[in-house]
């Protein structure tokens, strides 16, 4: 009986220290972070905090929110990625469609691109209907300096909020 009880202690101090450790790991990694998941099927997306090496970006990570949107040499810096990418082939210089579906709103394909962290998704790791990522390291896999930082991407998403009224911020 005693042994037994013994036992159980033993095993809820290992329980409560491994909750411990995950706490201090989560606390070290930065903080408080939003957790993202592909546009695919909702399934959870790692994305190394490291990539998000700029202010705006580091706070992007925090809120979710795009700090870029309504930044004038953001957006224009923006819509030069936009072009550098390719983007425009598919979708138009002017992101009004193309091949693909126009990116300016307000009413998207995928509902959830209305807001900013739901399109960084949706452009970071590519669609199952014909739009591939485009993350840093996703892009071209054989070539992990290829594909777009966090920090340009958020450039380029606020070009696409200049285009409407929504920020997509609100929510
Ligand atoms: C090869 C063509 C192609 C290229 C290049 C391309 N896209 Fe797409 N994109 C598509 C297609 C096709 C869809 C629709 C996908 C679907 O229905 O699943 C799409 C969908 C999207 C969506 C979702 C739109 C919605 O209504 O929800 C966003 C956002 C987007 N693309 C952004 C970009 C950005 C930014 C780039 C450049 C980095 C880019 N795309 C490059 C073909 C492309």
């Amino acid at each position: 009986m005693k042994k037994t009880l013994n036992l159980s202690l033993i095993a809820l101090l290992v329980v409560v220290g491994l909750i411990a450790c995950k706490k201090e790991g989560a606390a070290a990694a930065g903080g408080e972070m939003i957790k993202f998941v592909t546009t695919q099927d909702g399934s959870p997306l790692e994305i190394k905090p490291e990539l998000f090496d700029t202010p705006a970006a580091k706070e992007f990570l925090k809120t979710g929110k795009n700090p870029y949107v309504g930044n004038d040499d953001a957006i224009k810096q923006g819509k030069k990625t936009f072009q550098l990418y390719s983007c425009t082939q598919c979708h138009g210089a002017d992101a009004g469609g193309q091949v693909g579906p126009a990116l300016t709103g307000p009413d998207f394909r995928y509902p959830k691109d209305a807001t900013n962290k739901g399109m960084f998704e949706t452009i970071w790791h590519g669609t199952n209907g014909g739009m591939g990522a485009k993350g840093k390291g996703l892009m071209d896999p054989t070539d992990p300096a290829n594909g777009i930082t966090p920090d340009e991407l958020l450039k380029i998403i606020a070009w696409l909020r200049s285009h409407g009224s929504a920020t997509g911020n609100e929510s």
